[in-house]
């Protein structure tokens, strides 16, 4: 038996609800076929959005979109985007496949699906390929209510009132598919950029999030803030609001990747530890941030994350298309866990990408649609929004695995207490094959009510579009409450969620 101890008294921090954000990029079938399929589609749909999917996306509360890309947006030109469709330039898209991209999808579209999803807008502008006067233009087509060029241009095409920009991404990867920039050359071409970004309106303060790191690479991060605030006058601070964060993890490494679907235990440990490994990364980039920014007024920014692996056979390998099972539940609720539990420098992290690629908690295929066991998770942890952290502590128990570099702990936890008062605990048992008791304990709660929720099954278990329910989110029942707290069986490969009142 585990003990998990929790000072509900204890707050941590805030948990933005940002952190369960979703990155949405023009790569294979995310945006056409999953998303948008346009307005003359047999398939029901809302401006040519897919009705099924927004409802389903609605149901996690997606709070926050990231869009276009990726490697796409240091490739996007906005102005291709606008207006009448049939006009729309039509290029290349060739990071992702060659394909044709016909730019029916652009910016009035991508603020169609964000009000439709009632999310928050996270644009991401070209530094790679772009010019300053291109993001500049940008951000004054979407967020200017006056007379001005682009503004006037906004209205040509139909929208009279400007939109919100919540954050902007000024690049993307620039140390590789934004332009293989050095991060001192990035980072002044940062600080230009970013001046060109400006607030139109005093109720839309656009959040600005430089281009950091990939996975350890703590030379850029170093090199990145050095520069950023070398002698940056008084009257230019606040010139970034996030500095980002990309990690994948690759169970077999860049290269080969690894199956989805097909793996052994060995493999399963593997990628639960690579997982893991995201809070080794945000302690070491956060201690770099601390530097420069001791308050922690700039926000680490995890805006791709997931597990990547080989794509499915007979599909185009430039889009990026894979399976989804329990073992993207246990990583996708061990990195949701991690990044709770450092919700003080971590301000927001988009899941790549939502539907149809990387970590998908959404698979399409024609009309059909099936939700993942990733969407799971992202359902039930759901409450962890906009709640506190609270102090929580797990016994340490015998690490569990099948080789010594990638052992892991068979239990890990985070938990939050939300307006209502409720706490939320979502433990992951990492085990594959046995089961974990665990006792809860609290610091002055007597629970007098509690609800529990559990994804799990073996673990290559998935959903097809043939049987889509295999893997869902089902009441758990294994627990009962005693004088001191709660006790519970927690099958192997699950991810649970207590709701205690
Ligand atoms: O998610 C796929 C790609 O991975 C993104 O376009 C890029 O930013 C990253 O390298």
């Amino acid at each position: 038996m585990v003990k998990l101890y929790v000072n509900e008294k204890e707050k941590k921090g805030h948990i933005n609800p940002e952190l369960y954000g979703h990155f949405s990029e023009h790569l294979g079938r995310c945006i056409y076929e999953g998303l948008y399929v346009g307005e003359d589609s047999e398939i029901p749909n809302k401006n040519g959005m897919r009705t099924d999917v927004v409802e389903a996306l609605r149901a996690i509360e997606i709070p926050v979109l990231r869009w276009p890309g990726g490697c796409f947006a240091d490739e996007y030109h906005w102005k291709d985007g606008i207006g009448p469709k049939e006009k729309r330039k039509k290029m290349v898209n060739t990071h992702w496949g060659g394909v044709v991209e016909d730019n029916s999808f652009g910016t009035h579209e991508f603020f169609e699906l964000c009000d439709q999803l009632g999310c928050k807008t996270y644009v991401n502008g070209n530094v790679g390929s772009g010019t300053v006067q291109e993001m500049s233009e940008w951000v004054e087509y979407i967020t200017f209510d006056g007379m001005s060029p682009m503004a006037d241009l906004r209205k040509e095409n139909g929208r009279e009132k400007p939109w919100k920009i919540d954050y902007f991404g000024v690049g993307n990867e620039n140390w590789g598919c934004g332009g293989n920039m050095t991060p001192q050359y990035y980072a002044n071409e940062y600080r230009r950029y970013q001046t060109y970004v400006r607030n139109y309106h005093p109720e839309n303060l656009i959040k600005k999030i430089c281009g950091g790191a990939n996975v350890a690479d703590y030379y850029w991060t170093k090199e990145v803030l050095k520069t950023a605030f070398d002698n940056v006058p008084e009257c230019a601070h606040g010139l970034m609001d996030g500095l980002s964060l990309h990690y994948y993890v690759h169970p077999e490494g860049w290269q080969i990747k690894g199956s989805a679907t097909q793996f052994d235990d060995a493999a399963w440990y593997k990628t639960l530890s690579k997982a893991l490994y995201m809070e080794e990364l945000i302690n070491k980039h956060g201690t770099i941030m601390d530097e420069y920014d001791p308050e922690k007024t700039i926000g680490m920014i995890v805006d791709e994350w997931g597990c990547w692996f080989t794509v499915e056979e007979g599909t185009n390998p430039g889009f990026l298309y894979q399976q989804n099972t329990i073992r993207d539940a246990l990583a996708a609720g061990l990195t949701l866990n991690i990044i709770n539990k450092h919700c003080d420098r971590v301000k927001m992290a988009n899941l790549a990408q939502m539907v149809n690629v990387l970590q998908s908690v959404i698979l399409t295929e024609g009309p059909k649609m099936i939700l993942t066991p990733t969407y799971h998770v992202f359902h039930m942890y759901r409450y962890h929004q906009d709640a506190d952290l609270v102090a929580s502590h797990l016994e340490e128990t015998e690490p569990i695995g099948t080789e010594e570099a990638y052992m892991v702990p068979q239990l890990q936890e985070s938990v939050s207490v939300g307006a209502d008062g409720i706490v939320n605990i979502t433990v992951n048992n990492l085990s594959v094959t046995d089961e974990k008791e665990l006792f809860i304990s609290f610091m002055e709660l007597k629970p007098a009510s509690v609800e529990a929720f559990i994804v799990t099954g073996n673990m290559t278990a998935h959903n097809t579009f043939e049987e889509p329910d295999t893997v869902k989110e089902e009441k758990f029942e294994a627990f009962e409450i005693t004088e001191q707290g709660i006790k519970a069986a927690l099958p192997p490969c699950s991810v649970v969620l207590f709701r205690v009142k």
